[in-house]
């Protein structure tokens, strides 16, 4: 689905070829700074490549619309934006960012659930933890019903029983409604337990 070819970025991350398949759990791994996040600011096209190209169903990125590709391809960022107002604001935000319609409350609280944020939907999302801000971040994405999820570190702020369980309930949600998920994990244990696909970055390039 995603293909990259030749690819470029300053001299952050140099990727002669990777391919990353659609309907699949991909996870990747490699140490703070080797360019994990920004190879998935490439993918949604946040930032372009300095060389090379990258396909989408292939299309070269370069040739589609931003705004569009990002509807289909939405980023969770490492550490989520959290605005002011109460929960219900915040995961109805990035709706409103992608021009989709609202949903009922009743589908907010169905999302709250999925990814265990026991918090009324009226609460002030600023009292949040800051592991119940990114809980209601991934909340946001999964209303948002993008086809591919780019998860930095969605998992990084929760203790371990939690992130397990979350991540049990996410990777069922995309295997259940065929979507496909690239998500950059420190845990070599979630990786292990739920990727189809492990892609590990050193130093800006890909180890085979
Ligand atoms: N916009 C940027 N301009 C210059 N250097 C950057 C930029 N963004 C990140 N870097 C550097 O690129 C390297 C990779 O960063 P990053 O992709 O965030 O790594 P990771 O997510 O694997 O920790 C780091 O050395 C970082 O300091
Ligand atoms: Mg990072």
């Amino acid at each position: 689905m995603f293909q990259l070819e030749g690819v470029k970025y300053k001299n952050i991350l140099d990727i002669k070829q990777l391919s990353i398949p659609a309907n699949k759990i991909t996870c990747i791994v490699g140490e703070s700074g080797s360019g994990k996040t920004t190879l998935l600011k490439l993918l949604n096209k946040m930032i372009s490549c300095s060389e090379g190209e990258i396909f989408y169903n292939n299309d070269a990125i370069s040739t589609i619309n931003s705004i569009e590709l990002r509807r289909k391809v939405v980023m969770l960022p490492q550490v989520p934006a959290v605005f002011p107002g109460t929960v219900k604001e915040n995961l109805l935000i990035g709706l409103k960012f992608s021009e989709k319609p609202a949903v009922n409350d009743e589908k907010l609280s169905a999302v709250l659930n999925m990814v265990q944020l026991n918090k009324p939907l009226d609460e002030d999302a600023d009292k949040l933890s800051g592991g119940e801000k990114q809980r209601l971040a991934l909340g946001r994405v999964i209303l948002m019903d993008p086809e591919i999820f780019l998860l930095d570190e969605p998992s990084s702020a929760l203790d371990e029983d939690t992130e397990q369980n979350i991540i049990e309930k996410l990777v069922h949600y995309i295997k259940e409604t065929n979507k496909t998920l690239i998500m950059v994990t420190h845990s070599k244990k979630i990786a292990r337990a739920y990727a189809d696909n492990i892609i590990e970055i050193k130093n800006g390039r890909v180890l085979n």
